[in-house]
């Protein structure tokens, strides 16, 4: 069994901390912040992950993982030590390396003489940091301490992150010396995953082209959905056709107001802006981006369209977290959406399941609700913005009766718009067709003539 430091005890860091020493290593935990250490240690998980807490304190309890803020005690037997820190967003869209670089620079000055530690970098990293993190250790260490830098990049999902741990589709190690990526091997051996090795700048591309790929899927399909609208088709059954096409696969073809959270729109804007310095000119990542941020423009038109104006009117907001099942607001879409909509003079009265307590701080001047039917009493229309299956299993009927005018309209394609109508509402999804309230017939929708020669 292996002795690993984990630097960083984030969403990444907590994630490979938990599952590394649930597989039986020696893990410690590193993070320059004194309170989360003290939480962590006591087997208080400080962040919304569902089942990390359960595997987190379990292994507290059993001695295989400890917290520290302390270098020297994290790194003293480490073999490996993985550096989880995160990579904000820099001013011009470029990764933010601050922390790399500091974490870098602090494993350096304590690696233990006279072996090797395998630095692994877990965070994602623009293409060339491997070089970076190893020339900064280089200028670090001192007596006899030897090291190899790889490359690891995690694929984990907020809301899965255990489960996508335990279960990866694959494992990427990029290094220049491979029996250093093989060494690291041996500690995902029991994932039975593949094992995919590169060098060190192939690695790092590969995180940034999964997630640049998966972004443009959503805008592709969002795309679709827009086409869909105007020409009367239903993008739930185009994704869905396309998806049985084996070539497509049916995955990330969900139409609705777009990806946020902390990664897609960072790296999709971090490949951009590497790709133009490097003086390529990344015109498909740009129109994912455009078309991502369009979504949320576009829905506040619609509930603008739908209402007769929005100043004055009064909006529900289900749904602020990026994405179910997390209380992360980082680039959710709810924040624009809530901003616009205030901007124009709307009253927003917002319920999420576990993100308010985040949201109260970001979104000074809103009203937060205990409950969805809370937040629709009275209220001019509903504007569904996170897809949480708490949503799907409401009282849709005293939803209607409670709100001013039976408004909804649906960011996610949570419901079926034939049974909204048939409930009285006036819905609208995102490229779905447009029924109206009680006569359940598709609306005359004024298709383009695609027929030459009629
Ligand atoms: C993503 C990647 O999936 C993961 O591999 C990487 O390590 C980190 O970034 P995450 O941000 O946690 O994970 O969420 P994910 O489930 O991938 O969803 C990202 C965004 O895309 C969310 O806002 C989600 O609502 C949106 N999305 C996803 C869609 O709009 N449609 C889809 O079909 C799928």
């Amino acid at each position: 069994m292996a002795k690993i430091a984990v630097v960083g005890c984030g969403y990444v860091g907590l994630g490979t901390a938990a599952v590394f020493a649930d597989l039986g290593n020696q893990v410690i935990g590193l993070d320059v912040d004194a309170t989360r250490v003290e939480r962590l240690q006591a087997g208080d998980c400080p962040i919304f992950e569902p089942g990390l807490e359960e595997i987190l304190l379990r292994n507290v309890q059993a001695g295989r993982l400890r917290f520290t803020t302390e270098y020297a005690e994290a790194l003293v037997e480490a073999e490996f030590a993985f550096i989880c820190v995160s990579t904000p967003m820099g001013p011009h869209g470029g990764a933010n390396m601050r922390y790399v670089r500091q974490a870098a620079r602090s494993i350096g000055q304590h690696l233990a003489p006279g072996r090797r530690t395998i630095v692994v970098n877990k965070s994602t990293m623009p293409p060339g940091s491997g070089d970076l993190v190893g020339a900064l250790l280089g200028e670090e260490i001192s007596q006899d301490a030897r090291y190899a830098v790889v490359a690891n990049p995690e694929f984990l999902r907020e809301g899965t992150a255990v489960q996508d741990m335990l279960h990866p589709d694959r494992v990427v190690l990029g290094a220049t010396d491979r029996t250093a990526a093989e060494a690291v091997a041996t500690l995902y051996q029991p994932f039975n995953a593949p094992i995919v090795i590169t060098n060190l700048r192939t690695a790092e591309m590969i995180k940034y082209a999964a997630n640049a790929f998966l972004a443009t899927r959503i805008s592709f399909i969002n795309e679709i959905a827009h086409i869909c609208e105007a020409l009367g088709a239903d993008v739930r059954q185009v994704s869905q056709a396309i998806g049985l096409d084996k070539r497509i696969g049916p995955h990330f073809l969900n139409a609705g107001i777009g990806f946020g959270g902390s990664c897609f729109p960072k790296d999709a804007q971090a490949l951009e802006y590497m790709a133009a310095v490097a003086d390529c000119y990344p015109q498909l990542l740009r129109a994912v981006l455009d078309i991502n941020r369009a979504g949320r423009r576009s829905f506040v038109s619609k509930l603008d369209r739908m209402l007769g104006g929005l100043d004055g009117r009064v909006i529900a907001v289900w749904g602020l977290a990026f994405k179910p099942n997390t209380d992360d607001l980082r680039e959710a879409p709810a924040l624009d959406i809530i901003r616009e909509l205030i901007s124009c003079g709307a009253q927003v009265k917002a319920y999420d399941p576990a993100a308010m307590p985040n949201a109260r701080e970001l979104l000074p001047g809103i009203g937060f609700c205990s409950d969805p039917y809370e937040a629709a009493a009275g209220a001019d229309a509903v504007a569904l913005i996170t897809e949480w299956n708490e949503f799907k299993g409401l009282d849709l009927g005293r939803v209607h009766s409670l709100m001013r005018r039976a408004v909804l309209v649906d960011g996610r394609n949570l419901y079926d718009p034939y049974e909204m109508a048939s409930l009285g509402f006036t819905y609208r999804g995102v490229g779905v067709p447009v029924v109206e309230a009680l006569e359940g017939e598709p609306e005359e929708v004024e298709v383009q003539q695609l027929v030459s020669g009629d």
